[in-house]
């Protein structure tokens, strides 16, 4: 109806897609994620976290065995992203699990395991049967949700709000950045008993209050992603290498890409690169490689320097300053985004795939908010 036109325009505003407002909307949304939730000064511990629907498990949470965190698509690959800093702070073993995998398997699920169930709707049918499962083999279960009152968030024994506000658009985007910060948050939550990394968590949490702004920055990226996106309007394929924090960055940029640009694309963990991927490499395909700062960036520019010799064409992310040196000899396209501690990379990075992603879908012609054969709660299995 006309009328139902109308409130939807007033709720895009300026924007001409939800998807596009929910990627512009990140510095907020990261804010309110945050929000009451990072302490800064104070008496005797000068830096924390507080999450309050966490807070009376975090011993039993500490004392587990095993963190396992549970998801489908976009929710898999955040928890993908934060397990490095949760292994890192918690120094418990963290694995992540794609929902309909576990259930396939029937896979071990014990009392000392910290099950972790990472759903922006909190409605998604695979989730909510793994979590049934987790339930019922007695592993404490809790929720990371952006829907108050949701399935997931009723029937987990805690949990973590990510308050991004609501998502429209099918691809994930916004919460997506949110969740990162959650676990990220819940990482340093867990570890906040101990003293040797207490250095390293006060960064993390000078870091996450310089988020938002970061993300306003890399944001400006627009223009030069659309000039990207209009440049690979045709092609069949692209690839996307990433690694260690960023392994997750390649798998979601690809999703994007796949899910509405309807272009195929494909998330490569940077360190299989020689098991298969290297025989795909010719001038034609475009690769994007994610080559930030970071321990594995010495890693990276060896991937690039031997994709380059095979003619690669390549797209490399990069911190700002280093387009130099990720591209040595070479004629490839870089994209520079800010720095921000290692473990919220991701965060960033994310951003310019999300915004090329929308300007191919648009370019293409295709529907950006309501893929074709997609829907944003599946809730059927
Ligand atoms: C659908 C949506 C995705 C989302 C996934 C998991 O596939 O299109 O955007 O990532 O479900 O949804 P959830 O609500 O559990 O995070």
């Amino acid at each position: 109806s006309v009328l139902e036109m109308e409130v939807e325009q007033i709720n895009k505003g300026k924007y001409e897609h939800y998807m596009q407002k929910e990627i512009h909307e990140q510095p907020e949304s990261l804010t309110t994620t945050m929000r009451g939730r990072l302490i800064r000064g104070g008496s005797c511990k000068s830096k924390s976290v507080l999450l309050g629907g966490i807070k009376d498990h975090l011993k039993t949470i500490r004392r587990s065995r095993r963190i396992v965190f549970i998801g489908c698509g976009t929710s898999y690959n955040a928890a993908l992203a934060a397990r490095p800093i949760l292994e890192e702070l918690s120094g418990i073993p963290v694995s992540v699990e794609i929902a309909s995998d576990l259930l396939d398997r029937q896979g071990p699920i014990y009392r000392e395991d910290t099950a972790i169930f990472v759903s922006q709707s909190g409605e998604t049918a695979d989730t909510l049967q793994a979590l049934e499962y987790a339930l019922e083999n007695g592993a404490l279960c809790v929720g990371i949700t952006n829907t108050v009152g949701s399935a997931i968030a009723r029937h987990t024994h805690c949990g973590v709000h990510i308050n991004a506000g609501c998502e429209i658009g099918v691809a994930s985007t916004k919460a997506y950045t949110s969740q990162i910060v959650v676990m990220a948050m819940l990482a340093l939550a867990i570890g906040d008993d101990t003293l040797s990394s207490q250095a390293r968590r006060e960064a993390i949490i000078d870091g996450l209050f310089d988020l938002p702004s970061k993300v306003k920055d890399v944001l400006k990226l627009d223009q030069e992603m659309k000039n990207l996106a209009q440049l690979l309007i045709a092609e069949q394929s692209l690839l996307v290498f990433g690694r260690g924090y960023n392994y997750a960055t390649a798998l979601e940029g690809a999703l994007k890409v796949k899910e509405v640009a309807l272009m195929h694309s494909e998330g490569i963990l940077a360190g299989e690169m020689k098991h298969g991927p290297l025989a795909l490499v010719d001038e034609t395909l475009p690769i994007v490689v994610v080559a930030t700062r970071d321990a594995c960036f010495s890693k990276q520019q060896s991937v690039i320097q031997q994709l380059h010799a095979r003619k690669g064409r390549l797209i490399v992310m990069c911190t700002k300053g280093d387009a130099s040196s990720v591209c040595v000899g070479g004629s490839c396209r870089v994209i520079e985004v800010p720095q921000v501690e290692d473990c919220l990379q991701p965060v960033i990075n994310i951003v310019p795939l999300q915004l090329l992603a929308y300007h191919l879908t648009v370019l293409r012609g295709y529907n950006v908010d309501q893929p074709r054969n997609l829907a944003k709660s599946v809730t059927t299995q």
